[in-house]
C-alpha cells in the first residue's frame, strides 16, 4: 500500500488530497477562490497567489486529518506545476517542496492537463487507468483552459490530435456568462437555467464543422473555435436591445441553446476523432465534463465500440485527488521530480504518462 499526497493550485482552487494505490482517495479537500474572483469575471492571477497561501496549510491539515494520516506515513508528493497560472502554481509547488524535503520524500512533477484524463477514473467502479484494453484512448480534455483531442497510446505517449483555436469551451460559458451578467464561473449558471429553455430557439454557429455551412479545411478537422459563437451570442444580445431586456424564457431560450452548439461541436469533432484514429475508449475530462447536457449527448450518442469514460462530477473540476492519483504511476515507475523543478505557464502536450499497468482489476 502507498500513500502519495497530492497538490494543486494552477488556478482558482486550492487542493490536496491523500490518494491510496492511485485509486483511493482517502481525501480530497478542496478550496475554492469562486468568490473571490467572481466581481472580476475571471481569475485574477495575484489575487489567486495570495488566496492559496492562506488556504494551503488549512487545506492540507483537512486531507491529512479526513485521510487519518500524517505526513510521516506518505510515500511521496505528487504537485501541478504546469500548466498554469504561475504566481498560483509557485505556492503549491514551493509548499510541496517543502514537505518533501522536511520528510525526505520523493517529489512528482505533475501535468496539470495529464491529471484531468486521469481524473476521470478515479472511483469508477469497473475501470482503471492502469487496464491495457482502454488503449489508444481519445481523451476529450475540456476546462477553462484547454480544449483538446489528445490520444493516449499504451506507452502513455500523448498525440495532441485538436486544440481550440481561440476560446476554450469553459471560457465560452465564462465569457456567456459576463455577456449577460450572470457572474462567473459561467458554466454551472448556464448549465441550471438552460434547463428550462429550447435548445433549438436560436440557431447558433458550429466553427470548424460541416453544419457551418462552410467546408472545412483538413488541417482544422480536429480543431476547434469558440469566439464564434460567443460573438454570434454578443450580437444576438445587441439586437433584442441589450442584457437589460432579456429575461426568463428568451434567456432561457438563448442559454439552452448555445450550451447546445457547444455540446453538439464537442461531441461530433469527438466521435470523429476517436474513428479516425481507431481508438478504443474515450474519455471526457476537466470542467466543462460537469455539464449535464454534454454527459447526456455523450452517453447517448457515444457509438458502442468505444468504452465510454465518464469522470465523477467532483473528480471534473480542479481537485488534487487527480495529482495523487496519476502521481502513484510515476513513483511505480520512479520517476521523480529534479529539486530545481519549476513552474511552467504552458507544457507542450506531446508528453507521455508512465503508466503502471495495473494487473488488479477493479
Ligand atoms: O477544470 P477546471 O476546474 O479548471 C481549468 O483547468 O480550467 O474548469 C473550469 C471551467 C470553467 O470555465 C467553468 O465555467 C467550467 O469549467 N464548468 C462548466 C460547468 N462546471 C464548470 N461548464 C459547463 N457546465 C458546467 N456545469
Ligand atoms: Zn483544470
Amino acid at each position: 500500500m502507498s500513500l502519495i499526497l497530492g497538490i494543486e493550485s494552477s488556478c482558482d482552487e486550492t487542493a490536496v488530497a491523500v490518494v491510496e494505490d492511485g485509486r483511493n482517495v482517502l481525501s480530497n479537500a478542496v478550496a475554492s477562490q469562486i468568490a473571490k474572483h467572481a466581481p472580476y469575471g475571471g481569475v485574477i492571477p495575484e489575487l489567486a497567489a495570495r488566496a492559496h497561501l492562506t488556504a494551503v496549510c488549512p487545506t492540507l491539515d483537512e486531507a491529512l486529518k479526513t485521510a487519518g494520516v500524517t505526513l510521516d506515513d506518505l510515500d511521496a508528493v505528487a504537485v501541478t506545476h504546469a500548466p498554469g497560472l504561475i504566481p498560483a502554481l509557485l505556492v503549491g509547488l514551493n509548499f510541496a517542496k517543502g514537505i518533501a524535503a522536511s520528510h525526505n520524500l520523493p517529489l512528482i512533477p505533475i501535468n496539470h492537463f495529464s491529471a484531468h484524463i486521469y481524473g476521470a477514473f478515479l472511483e469508477q467502479d469497473s475501470i482503471v487507468f492502469g487496464d491495457p484494453d482502454l488503449f489508444p484512448m481519445l481523451a476529450v480534455v475540456v476546462s477553462g483552459g484547454h480544449t483538446a483531442l489528445v490520444v493516449v497510446g499504451s506507452d502513455g505517449k500523448m498525440t495532441l490530435a485538436g486544440t481550440t483555436l481561440d476560446d476554450a469551451a469553459g471560457e465560452a460559458f465564462d465569457k456567456a456568462a459576463k455577456i449577460l451578467d450572470l457572474g462567473y464561473p459561467g458554466g454551472p449558471v448556464i448549465e441550471r437555467l438552460a434547463k428550462q429553455g429550447d435548445p433549438h430557439a436560436v440557431n447558433f454557429p458550429r466553427s470548424l464543422t460541416p453544419s457551418s455551412g462552410k467546408p472545412v479545411a483538413p488541417e482544422n478537422r480536429f480543431h476547434f473555435s469558440f469566439s464564434g459563437v460567443k460573438t454570434a451570442l454578443l450580437y444576438h444580445v445587441k439586437n433584442l436591445g441589450g442584457v437589460e431586456s432579456i429575461r426568463d424564457q428568451v434567456l432561457f431560450d438563448i442559454l439552452a441553446s448555445y450550451q447546445e452548439a457547444i455540446v453538439d461541436v464537442l461531441c461530433r469533432k469527438a466521435f470523429d476523432a476517436a474513428q479516425y484514429f481507431n481508438v478504443r475508449s474515450i474519455v471526457l475530462a476537466g470542467g466543462v465534463a460537469c455539464n449535464g447536457a454534454l454527459r447526456e449527448r455523450f452517453q447517448a450518442t457515444v457509438p458502442k465500440r468505444y468504452r465510454a469514460v465518464l469522470p465523477l462530477k467532483k473528480y471534473c473540476t480542479d481537485n488534487a485527488a487527480m495529482v495523487g492519483g496519476l502521481g502513484w504511476h510515476y513513483w511505480k515507475r520512479g520517476v521523480i521530480a529534479e529539486p530545481g523543478l519549476d513552474a511552467q505557464a504552458r507544457l507542450p502536450l506531446n508528453q507521455t504518462i508512465p503508466i503502471w499497468f495495473d494487473k488488479v482489476q477493479p
